[in-house]
């Protein structure tokens, strides 16, 4: 079935609608990357149009929540961008490893295959028992998958490469337990994780972290809230952490550049200056 177009003034009242009832804000997303998503999302609900979906959403929480995981995209694997992950480990653990206690928050963690990518990494490094990391989303359902850290078992052949190629130096496989067609990771990884519901749009930030990581989040976004995320990270960070962005996002021409020396070029990770 196709839907109707939808018009700019459709998904404007919708967004200012969908923001005065739930406080979900999408109005400073992307609006071609937003369009495509709703589109998708209309085409596979009863609804002609956004109009006369509009009622229906604004008046049933059950059909925002709906809405909510049609619009976010929340796919992720495990190391993902592998040399991401290996200048981590290279670069930026010899910094951590020297904290007495390391805080980290994953913003956007969808269903939570890049932070136990961290938990293992920092295992491996023997910061056991030395982190706490926050790893926070929008979407609950997606961290209720997250907290409860079962992935497909066809999955690993290609996680286990990416942990290969991140520099990983154990055997993957020791990091789950594979029952039926599902891979359970062990539970320790999870151990020092607090997953929680978190909108970088509207919701205040967490104080002191030594690393934050937002990768293939802010592309969503559009600039002015680039800005305002980019202004939330540059508050919650002390001074020598390290903020890491997808490879597709830059401080570049951004106010807060001048507060960060850029110590992966490739990997858009950044190390807040002292005295920031
Ligand atoms: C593509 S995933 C990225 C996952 C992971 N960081 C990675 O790189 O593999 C983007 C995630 O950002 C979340 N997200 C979108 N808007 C958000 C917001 N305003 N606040 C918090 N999370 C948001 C989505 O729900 C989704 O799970």
């Amino acid at each position: 079935m196709t839907a109707e177009e939808i018009t700019d003034i459709e998904m404007r009242l919708l967004m200012d609608g969908v923001y005065h009832v739930y406080g979900y804000d999408f109005r400073e997303y992307a609006e071609s990357s937003l369009r495509r998503r709703l589109n998708s999302w209309l085409v596979s609900s009863p609804f002609a149009n956004l109009s006369e979906a509009q009622a229906r959403i604004l008046r049933e929480p059950a059909m925002f929540v709906s809405l909510l995981k049609g619009i976010t995209v929340n796919v992720s694997e495990m190391f993902r961008d592998p040399a991401f992950f290996r200048t981590l480990r290279e670069q930026v653990i010899p910094h951590l490893k020297t904290y007495p206690f390391i805080k980290i928050w994953h913003a956007g963690c969808a269903t939570g295959e890049e932070v136990y990518s961290m938990s293992i990494l920092l295992h491996e490094e023997g910061l056991q028992g030395r982190y706490r990391i926050y790893a926070t989303d929008i979407n609950k359902d997606v961290l209720k998958k997250a907290q409860d850290g079962i992935y497909p078992l066809q999955e690993m052949q290609r996680f286990t490469k990416n942990y290969q190629q991140a520099g990983g130096n154990s055997s993957f496989s020791d990091y789950y337990t594979a029952r039926y067609d599902h891979a359970i990771l062990h539970p320790e990884l999870r151990e020092e994780v607090m997953f929680s519901d978190h909108n970088l749009a509207t919701d205040a930030g967490f104080g002191e972290m030594n690393m934050i990581l937002c990768r293939n989040v802010m592309i969503y976004f559009q600039q002015s809230l680039k800005d305002r995320v980019v202004t939330l990270f540059d508050s919650c960070l002390a001074p020598g952490g390290f903020l890491c962005l997808g490879t597709k996002e830059t401080l570049e021409r951004r106010p807060q550049s001048s507060h960060y020396e850029l110590i992966a070029p490739r990997m858009q990770i950044f190390r807040k200056l002292y005295g920031k």
